[in-house]
């Protein structure tokens, strides 16, 4: 079975490229940048990753990504993540970024993008792996820092492939953002959101999401089986959710893996993906071994799981079937 997986075309939805700042390059990008971190090893630094829910993680998550500051940082950074996952042949990836926890601390946009940008283009030349840019706003900031961001994202657009909402959930609803949603879809940008697990009013935000806001994917969303009605919304509409097992076990009580089962029996196109791999061990090979073990999937549910990353990615429908006949190639 771990062969089986390690060779399964795979695609990654749910990628923080922040969240993939392994301690290795957080020391070489300190020294790079004159920064000294309060950290003599890497395992010391992995120690003090210190964790159990979303407010505790996003605490060091920030505190992690204060050694990027340069274009060829964010370069290195995506180049990295872009190697691993070629290695685990993820032939696709969405990648979200955070521009405003760069641009709050001083970091302009353009640094930020142009870096990630140029990863994107050389990993697709050298390494044959595809990916795309989803930026996120911080929804624990001001939705009017969100317009500025999405206004100061304009000229950029055709290397951005849509918008997405992370960081704290607690107090900060999809309402908060109609107006950024609304202005993102207007230019084009496909829309998801991250409605977080177990997180207080998740049945109300992922409503609004769903139905105020129409969002084109969720990320994480397990709570809609807590309401049968959620689940024939996101039926009816063919949303994807975009769940991160691992992720889950350290910010929740459990991997969720009960409720990815049975999502997948309801033939919700669920998918499994990494979320913030440098924090949460474990890359999308890891992610799909772990939720493998838990539910003792079959080689052809373990396909099935790839098709509907595949199925719900934001490429033209040519790309989507020529990934789609790479999974049919390896399982015949
Ligand atoms: N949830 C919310 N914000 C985040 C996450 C997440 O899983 N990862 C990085 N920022
Ligand atoms: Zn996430």
């Amino acid at each position: 079975m771990k062969d089986f997986i390690a060779g399964l075309p795979k695609c990654e939805l749910h990628l923080h490229i922040e969240g993939t700042l392994e301690p290795e390059l957080k020391f070489e990008l300190g020294r790079r940048n004159g920064i000294d971190l309060p950290y003599a090893t890497v395992e010391e630094m992995r120690a003090a990753y210190d964790f159990d829910d979303l407010p505790s993680f996003l605490k060091v998550y920030y505190e992690g990504m204060q050694v990027l500051r340069t274009e060829p940082d964010f370069y290195d950074l995506a180049m990295a993540y872009l190697r691993k996952a070629a290695s685990q042949n993820v032939r696709y990836a969405e990648i979200f970024f955070d521009p405003q926890a760069h641009t709050s601390r001083g970091v302009p946009f353009d640094v930020v993008i142009r870096g990630l940008r140029r990863a994107l283009l050389d990993a697709q030349a050298q390494l044959g792996v595809r990916a795309q840019l989803i930026m996120c706003f911080l929804r624990d900031f001001q939705a009017e820092y969100a317009m500025a961001t999405l206004l100061e994202s304009l000229p950029y657009k055709e290397w951005i492939v849509g918008v997405g909402l992370d960081s704290d959930e607690k107090g900060n609803p999809p309402a908060k953002f109609a107006a950024v949603y609304e202005r993102a879809r207007q230019e084009g940008y496909l829309l998801t959101m991250h409605c977080d697990v177990d997180q207080e009013n998740s049945i109300e935000h992922i409503r609004q999401a769903v139905e105020d806001i129409g969002v084109d994917r969720i990320d994480h969303g397990v709570n809609i089986l807590e309401d049968p009605r959620l689940v024939e919304l996101v039926l009816a509409k063919g949303l994807g959710l975009t769940c991160c097992p691992i992720s889950n076990g350290y910010v929740t009580d459990s991997m969720k893996a009960e409720g990815i089962r049975k999502l997948m029996d309801l033939g919700v196109r669920v998918t499994i993906n990494s979320d913030d791999p440098a924090y949460f061990p474990g890359y999308v090979q890891e992610n799909v071994a772990a939720i493998q073990d838990a539910l003792q999937l079959t080689e052809q549910e373990l396909a099935q799981l790839q098709r509907n990353a595949f199925e719900i990615t934001w490429l033209p429908r040519h790309l989507k079937d020529a990934y789609l006949a790479e999974i049919d190639a390896y399982l015949s």
